[in-house]
C-alpha cells in the first residue's frame, strides 16, 4: 500500500583523473557538451551525459570509460569531480536502489546499457574518423606508465630539423629506455610529465607527443623512440606563450632524464597486411606519426609485399618543414610525396586539401582500394578543409561521399588526430 518510492539509479559516467592526460579529445567528441574541465581536470556533467558513448572509442588512454552507480540523486556534481585527484571508491547502493540497478527499477532510459549498440551509431555521428583500427594493426599496449608509476628515459638525441633562420623551432628528440620494457606503434602517443609545479602549486600534467619513429626503434633493434616537437612559443591567437612541456622538451642535453608515461592510442594506428596502402595528410608536427609509418614501411622493403604510399605535407616554406632533407632523400616508386607550402616567396599559398583536388584522379584510384587507409594529423582547421577535399574527389567521379565516409569509419580506415 505505501510502498516506498522506488530510488532512481544512475550509471554515472566519471573520467579518472590519475589516468586522463588532458588532451581534449573527450570534450571535442561529446555531441551534447557534457564535458567540461578547468586548469586541473577533465570531468563529466551528470545532468547533461546521456550515455552515448561517442567519446569512448577516441580516448587515447581509456581514462573516459569509468562509471559508478549511485542514487541519481547522490550523483557527483562536476564541482565535486573537479577537487579530484583520483576516483571514489564504488559506494554500496541503499537495498532498494541495488534492486532498481540490477534490473528492479529501469535505469533512466538513455542510460540502460551504455553498451556496444549505442557506440557505433553515436561515434559516426560525432567524430569524422573511425573509432576501431584497420583490421590488420597489430594490437598495442597502452598504459603501462601512469601519472603515479612514470618510466624514466634518457635523452640520446635533440636536434633541430627545421631552418635555424626561420620562426618554427621544431626539435627531433630521441629517447631511450634501456632494458625496461616500452613496447609501442606507429601512430601512438606518449606522455610526458615536465618538471615542477602550475600556478597553484600542482605537478604539471603530462603532455602528449606522437611518436614520429616505428615499432622496432628510432634506430633498428634499440629500445628507443623519437618525437618531433614544436617550441611553443605563441598560443594559437598569435600572443606570447611559454609551453612548459615544449620548451622544457626542446632545451634538454644528451643523458638528461625524462619522465615519461603511456603509451597511448589504440586505433591511428597502421595496416600491416600485404598491399595495404597508405594516405598520409599532416601539417608541421603532425608529420611525426606520418614518419614512424613511412620509416616502417622503408624497413619493410624487400621483405614484404608494401603498397602504395602517398603524403600530403603542409608547412610554410620548405625550410620550417620538419625533415624536408631526409624526406626529399626517399625513392620516388616508394613513396609519393606533395608538399603543400603556404609562404614560400614567389609561390602561391597552397594548403594539403588543394594538392589532394589537383592529384584527385591518383587519390580517386587509391580510395576504390579498399586497403587504403588515410590518416590525417596536425591543426585542427585542416579537418574540415581535407574532408571537403575527399569528399570532391569523390563525388567528382559520380560516386556518394558519405557511403565512402561511413565504409571508411567502420573499417578502421578513416584516422584523425588533431589539436
Ligand atoms: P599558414 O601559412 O596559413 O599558417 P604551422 O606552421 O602554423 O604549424 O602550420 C603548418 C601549415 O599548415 C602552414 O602551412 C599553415 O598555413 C597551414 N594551415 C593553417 N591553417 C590550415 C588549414 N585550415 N588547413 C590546412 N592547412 C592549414
Amino acid at each position: 500500500m505505501n510502498a516506498p518510492l522506488p530510488v532512481e539509479v544512475l550509471k554515472q559516467h566519471l573520467i579518472d583523473p590519475e589516468i586522463c592526460i588532458r588532451c581534449n579529445t573527450c570534450e571535442e567528441t561529446c555531441p551534447v557538451d557534457a564535458i567540461t574541465h578547468d586548469a586541473n581536470s577533465y570531468v563529466v556533467d551528470p545532468e547533461i551525459c546521456n550515455g552515448c558513448m561517442a567519446c569512448v572509442p577516441p580516448c587515447p588512454t581509456g581514462s573516459i570509460d569509468n562509471w559508478r552507480l549511485v542514487v541519481r540523486a547522490e550523483a557527483y556534481s562536476v564541482q565535486d569531480q573537479l577537487g579530484w585527484e583520483e576516483l571514489p571508491q564504488e559506494k554500496p547502493l541503499p537495498v532498494d536502489a541495488a534492486a532498481a540497478g540490477e534490473g528492479g527499477q529501469p535505469m533512466p532510459a538513455p542510460q540502460a546499457e551504455a553498451g556496444l549498440a549505442q557506440t557505433a551509431a553515436a561515434v559516426t555521428a560525432a567524430t569524422p574518423g573511425a573509432a576501431v583500427p584497420p583490421w590488420s594493426a597489430a594490437h598495442p599496449y597502452v598504459n603501462l606508465y601512469t601519472h603515479k608509476t612514470p618510466i624514466t628515459a634518457t635523452v640520446v638525441g635533440n636536434y633541430r630539423v627545421t631552418g635555424a633562420d626561420t620562426e618554427s623551432d621544431i626539435h627531433h628528440i630521441v629517447l631511450d629506455f634501456g632494458e625496461q620494457p616500452f613496447p609501442v606503434l606507429e601512430g601512438q602517443s606518449i606522455g610526458i610529465l615536465p618538471p615542477g609545479v602550475d600556478a597553484l602549486g600542482r605537478p604539471h600534467h603530462a603532455r602528449q607527443y606522437s611518436l614520429a619513429s616505428p615499432r622496432d626503434g628510432e634506430r633498428a633493434g634499440y629500445n628507443n623512440l623519437s618525437l618531433t616537437v614544436k617550441r611553443v612559443t605563441q598560443d594559437h591567437g598569435g600572443a606570447a606563450a611559454h609551453g612548459v612541456c615544449s620548451n622544457y622538451l626542446c632545451d634538454l642535453a644528451k643523458n638528461d632524464t625524462v619522465q615519461v608515461i603511456g603509451p597511448f592510442g589504440h586505433t591511428f594506428l597502421m595496416p600491416n597486411h600485404p598491399q595495404a596502402n597508405l594516405i598520409m595528410i599532416c601539417t608541421g608536427t603532425g608529420s611525426a606519426p606520418m614518419r614512424a609509418m613511412t620509416e616502417r614501411s622503408r624497413r619493410l622493403i624487400g621483405t614484404a609485399d608494401i603498397g602504395k604510399l602517398m603524403l600530403f605535407f603542409g608547412a610554410r616554406t620548405e625550410r620550417e618543414l620538419p625533415y624536408f632533407g631526409p624526406l626529399m632523400k626517399l625513392p620516388r616508386d616508394f613513396i609519393d610525396i606533395n608538399l603543400a607550402l603556404s609562404r614560400e616567396p614567389g609561390q602561391p599559398k597552397r594548403y594539403v586539401q588543394d594538392l589532394i583536388r589537383e592529384r584527385a584522379a591518383h587519390v580517386r584510384g587509391l580510395l576504390a582500394d579498399r586497403n587504403t587507409c588515410i590518416y590525417v594529423c596536425g591543426l585542427k582547421g585542416m579537418e574540415v578543409g581535407v574532408l571537403d577535399a575527399l569528399r570532391d574527389v569523390v563525388v567528382q567521379s559520380g560516386e556518394d561521399w558519405s557511403i565512402l565516409h561511413d565504409a571508411l569509419r567502420r573499417e578502421g580506415r578513416l584516422h584523425f588526430e588533431t589539436y
